[in-house]
This record gives structure tokens, sequence and C-alpha cells, in this order.
């Protein structure tokens, strides 16, 4: 692996569960991989898992981590191509991005989109960028797109949940990812994500509902079901992925605050005794009522706790391959 960037940098995805499941059942296992080796954990905008689970992952294969947090520390950076920069922007990535390539084995970035124009979000400017100029692998910590970490993550964590149950010769498991309220627009990343992901997978039958309006870029949703019919869609599933994101067709907006389609328990109450996904933050009341969050059908933390093992099996695949 070079990049780990989305589902189509992943060869046998099959293998990267089990090498994270592996690393989980025995966390110190490579921990001379990385040793003598440094990875730079970029961040242009918040998070709290995401960079304590890739620190954590790293060290346990012996790398160094460093955080950098670019929004409040660095210089403000430019990425277009050929900017006069007599604006706010400090230092161009193409000459910042290099130097992180002397720093650093691995470079980890996070950045969000803007949610203003939809071309530019998803065009992966800033990403790409910084793939094109540090001349090392880059790992994204969430992108203006694309949350690869946490999908990989929320397939292990089914993955290790079906492993837990009876199975039943011929069945697949379905799973809904449903849309909830927020006060803010969010962006579409963990949804297209996590509809990639799925696709990609192929072990299940993936309904996704939402209200009107709410559609997701096709590339990744195609081979999913999808319906406005949230009562109809929770009927027998096995999971339930609970996500807000904001309108991709007329880009970045609210057009629903319909309290209606918070998951609640009576509405799990159809499913096949599903277990509730969330990549968390979640606003509590809003998008998951309280009940469900607190009950047996929530898996959110163990979801959460398994970002270190799905990190720790990406760098340990991107150390490998760079041997
Ligand atoms: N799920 C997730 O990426 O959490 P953080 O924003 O806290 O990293």
């Amino acid at each position: 692996m070079k990049n780990f960037i989305s589902v189509h940098d992943v060869t046998d995805m099959d293998a990267l569960i089990k090498k994270a499941l592996a690393y989980k059942a025995n966390p110190y296992a490579d921990k001379s991989l990385g040793a003598n080796k440094r990875i730079g954990l970029l961040f242009l905008n918040p998070s709290m898992r995401t960079r304590l689970s890739t620190q954590i992952a790293a060290q346990n294969l012996g790398m160094e981590p460093i955080v950098f947090n670019v929004d409040k520390d660095g210089w403000a950076l430019e990425f277009e191509e050929e900017a006069i920069m007599s604006g706010n922007t400090v230092e161009h990535v193409k000459d910042a991005a290099p130097i992180m390539g002397k720093y650093f084995d691995i470079l980890c970035i996070r950045t969000f989109p803007s949610l203003k124009n939809r071309e530019d979000d998803y065009s992966e400017l800033y990403i790409n960028q910084f793939i094109k100029y540090a001349g090392i692998p880059v790992i994204s910590l969430e992108s203006s797109t694309l949350h690869p970490l946490q999908s990989l993550t929320d397939i292990i964590t089914i993955n290790e949940e079906l492993a837990s149950r009876k199975p039943v010769v011929g069945s697949r498991p379905k799973i809904v990812l449903t849309w909830a309220p927020h006060v803010k627009p969010l962006p579409q990343c963990v949804a297209n994500s996590f509809s990639q992901w799925v696709n990609h997978w192929g072990k299940a039958d993936f309904v996704i509902t939402h209200p009107e309006d709410y559609e997701l870029d096709e590339r990744f949703t195609k081979g999913a079901t999808i319906t406005t019919d949230q009562e109809d869609a929770l009927k027998g599933a096995d999971f339930v992925y609970v996500k807000n994101w904001s309108t991709y067709k007329d880009y970045g907006k609210i057009y629903c605050y319909d309290a209606e389609w918070m998951l609640t328990m009576e509405k799990l109450k159809p499913t096949n005794n599903a277990k509730v996904m969330h990549c968390l933050p979640v606003r509590r009341n809003v998008e998951l009522s309280d009940e469900v969050l607190d009950s047996k059908s929530s898996i959110v933390t163990q979801q959460a706790g398994n970002r270190v093992w799905a990190a720790q099996a990406v760098i340990s695949e991107i150390l490998s391959s760079a041997k």
C-alpha cells in the first residue's frame, strides 16, 4: 500500500480486516516494524478519536508520532497552483510538503470540506497536493469527501460482531445507513465513505435511507437500495449506522430539521435486534436518543475503540510496502 486515501488503495480488504483484528489480540506483535521511523499527523480541523487512535497505533508499531495542528500553530497554507499569494496565505503547500517529506516517513492529514463549493471540495485539492509534493506515503485522517480510517473501522466492527453470532447458511446481513437530524451542515464524508466500503466489501444487503433531496454522490452509493422510507428501511436490519450529512446536490445545505428522523428504541423494534453504530461525536437526543446510545444495542464505544486497530493495520501495510 502506497497511500491510504480511499477503499481503492486496499488490494485485499479481508486480509486488512484480519490484520487489524490480529493487532487487537496482540497489539505489540510488530513493535519493531516502525523502529526509528516518524509519522506526522497534520490537523487542519479538530479531532479526538482520529488523533489519539492514530498516535497509539503508530506507537504500537514502534514509530514516533508527531502531531502538528496546522490550523492553530502553523502558517496558513496555500493550495492553488500558480496562486499570487498577496492574501492571507503565508506558505505554499509546494514548499511546505517536501519539508515534511524530509522530517517524516509517513504523513497523515485531516482536512474538512468548505461545504461552499462542491467542485472544489470533491476535487480533493488539499490531500492531492500533499500527495503530489510530500514525496512520502500519505494517509487520510478524513478528507473533503471521505473518511477511510473510519470506514475500515466500521467494517472491522461489523465483521467482529458477525463472528460473534451464530452463522445462518446463505443469509447476508442487512446494513442500513440512516440519515439523522443535526443543528449545522456537516460533510458527506462519513456517509460517502461508509457507502463506498460497504459496497466494495459486497457481503451485505445495503440500504440507505434519508429525507428527500439528501441524495449522496452516486459514485459512492451505487449498489445500495436507496429509500426515503426510514421505517421500511429499518425492517430486519442487523446493523443501523446513524449519520447526518448536508445536501449534496444543492451543496452544503440543511433542508430538513425533522426530529422524526432521530433514531429511537421504538424505531429499532422491527430490526433484527440491530446493533447501532455512529462514528462520533454524536449530538445526543438530536441524532440518537439517550435510550439507544445507553442501551446494549449501541456498539459505538467498541467501534471507536477499533479505530486503533484499523490505523495500525494501515500503517503496518505502508511500512511493509516501503521495506
Ligand atoms: N470519528 C472521528 O473521526 O472522530 P474525531 O473527529 O474525534 O477524530
